[in-house]
């Protein structure tokens, strides 16, 4: 759906309707006002018609022709009048004056009321010629251009019939009036211009004021959406401007102002605890390290040392018991006791290497590795090939770092037993500029679709919690051929600079 601005919107909702409405109401007051004109001038032109036939019955009667010029002189004064006709009872034409056809008024009232043709085909010709525009019957006739009233001149005659006083209208002739239309014309077009020019002006004004209100509340709604996206990706430092006129966005912006405020305060709340948990699980970590590695030298140290002198007084047993006599019955168990002896020696080493591999830190994070595939691979059967490329490198693990990585590494083994159903096992050490990069990849089925750490599952959180504490990174991806790789990437630490590599 296609999204409109606040300004959009405006434009529509003011113009738009302001514009119909204004277009609606200027045609109809120029109509009403067109009608009022028209009706005006049919009015005036009726009532000098009446005027005229009133006033010019005594010269029809007597047949005065000059009485009836002066007359018709008098009507063609009056405005907008173009055109006057007297006629007689017969319909011929006793008088003209105007241009009852053609074009110039004044012309016309000065020659044709100087020169009038009296001659009879020429007035037979003009009543012809009104009759042919002037509808005898009807006293008012428009032709577009002109408007003619037809107002018949009417005398009463009072006649006695039986006694009986009979009053009687007799028809002398008639007044034809010529009125133009050009004045009215020329109002009607100026009102419609001076109404069309009201209009620009409210448009004009409108739109001003829509420029004015859109710069109050469009133009901080805009700023207020800036900064929300602003927030939105995080510049949690964006703050709104308040200065906006109007009330209600005022109050949005501080709301904004105020939630970004609180926003980051949380936020940096939420970032050191989190550093202090980082630093208490490393803090654990190292602690229980160090513990495992402490345990581990008091088995060696205490119980291994004692399971080796009682090994040689064992052995010290058997030799005396075999060279006095070999038949003796407690050789065989004191020779039990001593295998005993090597089983517990042997389980006791088991437990020490396992608490803290000596070999890692003797010989290192390499050997370690190689030496964890091997055991690995004795014990489950599942081919572990290790390979550590980190010739030509002149950076070295620090301590935490070769443990870390190497419990990571006993982690993920875990895990391929556990979950995977791998029948091999891949791991690469290798360096990449100042870069230490671990891979452990397996064929087994891989991580499940759309799999996420579940809240009892410690061994990928741990893992991860180890390389965020050396700014490291760590990524589980499933591999295109089946199977997981485990990829930890850590950076050598500056202080190991120019030792020598793992
Ligand atoms: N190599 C692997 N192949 C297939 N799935 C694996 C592999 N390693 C881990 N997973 C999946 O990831 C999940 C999480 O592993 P994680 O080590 O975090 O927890 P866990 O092994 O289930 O429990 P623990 O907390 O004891 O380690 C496992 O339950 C398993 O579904
Ligand atoms: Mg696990």
């Amino acid at each position: 759906m296609k999204l409109y601005s606040i300004r959009q919107y405006l434009v529509w909702l003011t113009l738009v309707p302001l514009l119909i409405l204004a277009i609606g109401l200027e045609l109809y007051f120029v109509n009403e006002r067109s009608n009022d004109l028209d009706h005006d001038l049919t009015e005036r032109a009726k009532l000098i018609a009446h005027q005229l036939a009133s006033s010019s019955e005594y010269g029809v009667f007597s047949n005065n022709q000059h009485l009836l010029k002066n007359l018709a002189q008098g009507i063609l004064q009056q405005p907008d009048v173009s055109g006057v006709m007297i006629l007689n009872a017969a319909s011929e034409n006793l008088i003209e004056a105007g241009d009852l056809f053609n074009e110039t008024k004044t012309a016309i009232i000065d020659t044709s009321l100087t020169a009038i043709d009296h001659s009879d085909s020429r007035k037979k010709m003009l009543v012809k010629k009104v009759s042919q525009i002037v509808n005898l019957q009807s006293p008012v006739n428009s032709d577009g251009k002109s408007l003619w009233i037809y107002q018949p001149i009417v005398s009463m005659q009072v006649t006695l019939d039986d006694f009986e006083l009979k009053p009687a209208t007799h028809q002398m002739g008639a007044v034809i009036i010529k009125m133009s239309w050009q004045r009215t014309e020329q109002l009607k077009s100026q009102m419609f211009w001076l109404m069309s020019a009201a209009v620009a002006l409210l448009i004009v004004i409108s739109f001003l004021l829509r420029l004015a209100t859109s710069r109050r509340i469009s133009s901080p709604i805009c700023e207020l959406s800036e900064a929300v996206q602003r927030i939105a990706q995080g510049n949690l430092e964006t703050r709104v401007i308040q200065s906006t006129h109007v009330a209600e966005l005022n109050h949005l912006a501080c709301g904004i102002n105020n939630m970004t405020a609180r926003l980051q305060q949380d936020i940096s709340e939420l970032k050191s605890s989190e550093q202090q948990l980082h630093n208490l699980s490393a803090h654990l970590q190292h602690v229980r390290e160090e513990e495992k590695a402490s345990v581990a030298r008091e088995i060696h140290d205490h119980l291994g040392g004692t399971l080796t002198a009682l090994k040689m007084d064992m052995n010290w047993l058997v030799d005396k018991m075999t060279a006095n006599d070999q038949a003796n019955p407690l050789l065989k168990h004191v020779e039990a006791m001593s295998q005993l002896l090597d089983t517990v020696s042997t389980a006791t080493r088991q437990v020490i290497t396992d608490l803290r591999p000596t070999i890692l830190d003797d010989l290192g994070l390499c050997a370690a590795l190689e030496w964890q595939a091997e055991q690995f691979q004795k014990r489950t059967g599942i081919k572990c090939l290790a390979t550590c490329c980190t010739e030509g490198c002149s950076y070295q693990l620090n301590k935490a770092q070769t443990i870390n990585l190497f419990r990571i590494f006993q982690e993920s083994l875990t895990n391929i037993i556990r979950h995977s159903g791998a029948s091999k096992v891949e791991v690469n050490l290798h360096h990449e500029n100042e870069m230490i990069i671990l891979t452990i990849s397996d064929n087994g089925c891989g991580l499940p679709e759309g799999h996420a750490i579940a809240p009892t599952s410690y061994g990928m959180l741990g893992m991860r919690e180890r390389v965020e504490q050396m700014q490291g990174k760590i990524n589980f991806s499933n591999l295109p051929e089946g199977g997981l790789c485990v990829r930890v990437t850590l950076p050598f630490v500056a202080e190991n600079k120019t030792e020598v590599a793992t």
